[in-house]
């Protein structure tokens, strides 16, 4: 047996995790703002308040290796268009304003914010974590951007009560 799953069923697999849609950002040398969209955003801890994302290198991650603070911006279902303009398909329109706040950059649109301080690393593969401890965050109402199977979805599906009965597909395993 191979020491790694599959990188093609790896990917599959993974995507069916479903998971928020974020865009971290941070400043370049010249403090102007840097972003990407990232999925791998994750709480970590309550006490104190961290969260971690996992960034490929890059400008968002210089640009967070230098300054050791980052922001995330949680997107909302209408934000299809900003996620894919920070995973590198630029809007037409041009870059998405982000309002600047104690030197982090945030999307007003965001359905909830974090500004965090990087208070370790970890290098894994071509990947680093960067955990950091949120220094504050706010919300706002809105529905959610999931992504799952790799497509875009409306986050929020019927809520499922107990005793609700769930129909499983009866199709089986994809390998
Ligand atoms: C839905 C989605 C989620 C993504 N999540 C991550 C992620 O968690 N980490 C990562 O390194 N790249 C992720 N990417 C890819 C980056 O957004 C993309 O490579 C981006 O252009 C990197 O920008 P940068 O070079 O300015 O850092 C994701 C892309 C999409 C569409």
């Amino acid at each position: 047996m191979s020491p790694h799953a599959d990188p093609a069923g790896f990917r599959a697999a993974a995507s069916r995790f479903s998971t928020g849609v974020t865009v971290v950002t941070s400043s370049d040398a010249d403090g102007a703002p840097v972003g990407m969209t990232a999925n791998s955003f994750t709480t970590v801890s309550m006490q104190p308040p961290t969260v971690l994302v996992s960034l490929k290198r890059g400008r968002t991650w210089q640009a967070v290796s230098e300054t050791r603070r980052y922001a995330v911006n949680v997107l909302g279902a209408d934000d299809v268009a900003i996620c894919r303009h920070f995973a590198g398909a630029p809007l037409a329109q041009g870059a998405p304003c982000l309002d600047e706040r104690d030197g982090f950059f945030l999307l007003r649109q965001a359905i909830a914010q974090f500004g965090c301080e990087v208070v370790s690393t970890i290098e894994v593969a071509d990947h680093t974590l960067f955990i950091g401890e949120v220094r504050w965050c706010r919300h706002q109402d809105g529905l959610p951007l999931a992504f799952y199977a790799s497509r875009f979805r409306n986050g929020l599906g019927a809520e499922i009560k107990p005793g609700d009965a769930l129909a499983y597909p009866a199709e089986g395993w994809t390998v």
